[in-house]
């Protein structure tokens, strides 16, 4: 256990390297309790997916609408299987699901279809489907080794903040909150998992990451639906309409590099990729001394993993205006980032 757990009054920050604390997070969750723990895409907050009460913990905790549902996580392929109910299904479904749980799993992608009878209801907002994931974390996957019932795990922040990709992200948000935190160091991919829907007729794409259309297509050897724009009435994945990765600023503004205008020389939070900022201090001139500059980098990996520190860290100035420099539409590899910057600036979306 840390020292840090002197600062953090009722939430206790383990490690994930010590054998100790790893089954002391096993423990708490076994007796209902919530602990977030760290994954390759951003850190999830952890409650026994068969127990309501500890679901219900969740959504209080987070401040989470009741209607939008949580991923299910599990150590292996058989135990996502489980999970779901692929019996009078055409079979397609559950070819599917084998071909890219084999090529994906374990990592950032996760699968829906038909909930297996035994998933609470509060799990899924009532849903008849099953959102379910085999995360990378080897800290995560040894606590789930120590376990008899599947993790339900949202990224673990306050409903509308961004998502956290450290243990300090996490308790930023949630301290006081839940019970404890295993800090695993730094996430490596930095945004949420891509999540598809498995049909009969075919795979869609609901909220894009870092595992792409042509990634899924490669192993499906089949067109793949990509995101459609979601209908607040009646949404694919409910938790996609609200507002999203939100850092706590005066405003949030995305523009591309062209609408760049007055902006330049004021006191506004500059947050783009190095290659945009340099092209645009070259054409304007250096911006104040006194100005902030969040500079990403160039590749959009990378971009990714920094993505939400660099929003959070623009909460050290929380009465400034964030003016976020889009990069480029038309790139495969950016349409995730899009997506998260998109929602952040909190465009056509409803606060939860
Ligand atoms: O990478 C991730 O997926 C992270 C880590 C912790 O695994 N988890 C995560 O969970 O991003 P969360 O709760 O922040 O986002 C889950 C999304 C929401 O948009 C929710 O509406 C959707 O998944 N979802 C969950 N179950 C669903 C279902 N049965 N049908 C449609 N959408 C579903
Ligand atoms: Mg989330």
């Amino acid at each position: 256990m840390s020292s840090l757990n002197r600062d953090h009054k009722k939430t206790t920050v383990l490690l994930a390297s010590s054998a100790n604390d790893l089954a002391e997070a096993a423990h708490i969750l076994r007796h209902g309790g919530i602990v977030a723990l760290p994954t390759e895409t951003v850190y999830g907050l952890a409650a026994n997916g068969l127990s309501s009460q500890a679901i219900a913990r969740i959504f209080a905790a987070k401040n989470r609408p009741l209607n939008n549902p949580l991923i299910f996580h599990v150590k292996d392929q058989h135990r996502a299987k489980n999970l779901f109910d692929f019996s009078g299904l055409n079979p397609q479904v559950a070819i599917r699901f084998e071909l890219l749980a084999a090529s994906f799993w374990p990592g950032p992608l996760t699968m829906i279809a038909k909930k297996a009878p035994h998933i609470p209801k509060i799990a899924t907002g009532n849903l008849a489907s099953v959102a379910v994931r085999v995360p990378e974390s080897e800290a995560t996957r040894t606590i789930m080794g120590m376990l008899d019932f599947p993790l339900v795990m949202p990224s673990a922040n306050l409903s509308t903040r961004p998502s956290p990709t450290c243990a300090e992200h996490v308790i930023k948000t949630l301290c006081g909150r839940i019970d404890a935190v295993v800090d695993g160091g730094t996430c490596d991919v930095g945004i949420e998992s891509t999540i598809i829907k498995i049909d009969a007729e075919e795979v869609q794409i609901l909220r894009p990451g870092m595992i792409d259309n042509q990634e899924l297509e490669a192993c499906l050897k089949e067109k793949v639906r990509p995101v459609t724009a979601q209908h607040h009435e009646r949404p694919l994945a409910p938790g996609q309409s609200y507002l999203h990765y939100s850092p706590s600023v005066f405003s949030v503004e995305l523009r591309h590099p062209s609408q760049i205008t007055d902006e330049w020389h004021g006191e506004h939070i500059i947050f783009a990729r190095t290659s945009d900022f340099l092209a645009l201090e070259k054409e304007r001139g250096e911006r104040a001394k006194s100005a902030i500059n969040i500079l990403l980098s160039d590749d959009a990996k990378q971009y990714a993993a920094e993505l939400y520190d660099a929003l959070y860290a623009c909460e050290r100035s929380p009465e400034k205006t964030l003016v976020i420099i889009s990069p480029p539409p038309d790139g495969e590899e950016w349409r995730a980032i899009l997506d998260r910057l998109t929602r952040s600036a909190g465009v056509g979306q409803s606060p939860s």
